[in-house]
């Protein structure tokens, strides 16, 4: 075997298994396991994982906080248009340069596979051939899905809907929207309709910017789910943010999230950015913003949670860590009974991988050798402690190490250190 992690716990509370991985496949996942690696981790009880994955993000845009000015308001609206001073500013290195870096840590977070939309109004599609060929060379370590995204509004914005065609055309997978930007609602769902069955038409996936707005009227969810029902694509499509649901009236959403079942359509929030963008006109109380998470999991849709930025235009903190993301998507939420908390972390990992339609995601025998190793016994613990991704595994091969958390500790009558940690977790009783 090429590598051999022995007494692994794995996120649905089997114990004591050893992973082996062969040319790049999980080859069995066994109490021990009788043959060597040319590897071994001694996991020692701690939590494999298979990697980290994020649904929704800005890869052009990530890293470039200050430039050319900081957010003041920190408004969605300030961020767009902050970006679109940024916009004529970038060059093809730079922007190569930033999420090169980015990938960077999100492997040291364990952090294996990110779908990014790319803002194509920008007749040059600048951000869209540097994307292509960041996807090009991260490719060996971490899978990049890229959307075509109209930031300025399909309608709103001229040759918005050509372009995006355009990077289609040049590889790019998904295509994006922004119903809520357009001019109008009307304009707003026509927008829904084109894209949706311009993707049907070519058998794309669908994930549209939809809602981010605190006005309870912002209904283009209704509008997208309808389009994917009439169009056949289930399964197929993604309403990121829908922060209007948390304004709401409570009989419309009554009718709303049977109908988003129906038509399969699935649900990513962005708690970190939700949190912040969201409420900015409200004095006290303030709305929290974030979709209605646990309401939608009830009712059986995928909920995933996303990063969505990262020192960028809209958010001035973030480091790759989708550990942070779930911790404040279980906060905002009040997810904190057990089976919610291991739904959070399921909102980074699972769910996300099904909404991307990643192959061999897992950790079944035949899947990738992909995972990740840490310094926590299950899901909650690892959430908690935003625990130590102390190995990242990549097709069998080791492409990340990091430390445990520890304090050395100098107190009377106290032992010399801490790792934060309570053996064994106690979630499962
Ligand atoms: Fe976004």
């Amino acid at each position: 075997m090429d590598l051999i992690v022995r007494n692994a716990t794995l996120p649905d509370g089997r114990r004591g298994l050893d992973l082996a991985v062969q040319a790049g496949r999980i080859a069995a996942v066994e109490p021990r396991i009788a043959a060597r690696g040319r590897e071994e981790i001694d996991a020692a009880g701690r939590l494999v994982t298979p990697p980290f994955v994020d649904a929704h993000f800005h890869l052009d845009a990530t890293l470039s906080y200050g430039l050319p000015r900081i957010n003041r308001s920190g408004t969605l609206l300030e961020g767009i248009a902050l970006w679109g001073e940024l916009k004529p500013l970038l060059t093809h290195e730079a922007v190569i340069e930033r999420a090169l870096k980015y990938c960077d840590w999100a492997v040291g977070r364990g952090l294996l596979a990110i779908r990014s939309h790319v803002d194509v109004c920008d007749d040059r599609l600048l951000a869209v051939e540097a994307l292509l060929e960041v996807r090009k060379r991260v490719a060996p370590y971490l899978d990049l899905q890229l959307v075509a995204f109209p930031q300025d509004g399909l309608l709103r914005s001229p040759r918005a809907f050509e372009n995006l065609q355009r990077a289609i055309a040049l590889g790019v997978e998904v295509v994006g929207g922004i119903p809520h930007f357009e001019r109008t609602m009307a304009e707003g769902a026509e927008s829904v309709r084109l894209l949706c069955e311009f993707a049907a038409a070519r058998g794309l996936r669908v994930d549209l910017h939809c809602d981010e707005t605190d006005d309870p009227l912002s209904r283009h969810i209704e509008t997208l789910a309808a389009q994917t029902h009439r169009l056949g694509l289930h399964g197929r499509v993604v309403g990121s943010h829908l922060t209007s649901m948390h304004s709401m009236d409570n009989y419309y959403v009554s009718k709303l999230i049977p109908l988003m079942k129906e038509s399969g359509v699935a649900v990513v929030a962005n708690p970190l950015v939700n949190i912040v963008i969201q409420g900015r006109h409200d004095t006290y109380p303030k709305r929290r913003g974030l979709t209605r998470v646990p309401e939608l999991l009830a009712a059986g849709i995928d909920v995933a949670f996303g990063q969505d930025c990262t020192m960028d235009p809209w958010y001035s903190l973030g480091s790759g860590d989708m550990l942070d993301v779930a911790h404040m998507g279980l906060h905002i939420a009040q997810m904190t009974g057990v089976e919610a908390m291991r739904a959070a972390f399921q909102a980074i990992t699972e769910t996300p991988a099904r909404l991307l339609g990643l192959d061999g995601y897992g950790l079944a025998p035949g899947c990738h050798g992909d995972f990740v190793l840490l310094d926590a016994s299950d899901p909650i613990e690892a959430i908690r402690l935003r625990a130590a991704r102390l190995a990242v595994v990549r097709r069998g091969r080791i492409i990340s190490r990091a430390p445990a958390a520890r304090a050395e500790l100098n107190l009377p009558g106290r032992p010399a250190h801490t790792d934060f940690r309570l053996p064994p977790a106690g979630y499962d009783s």
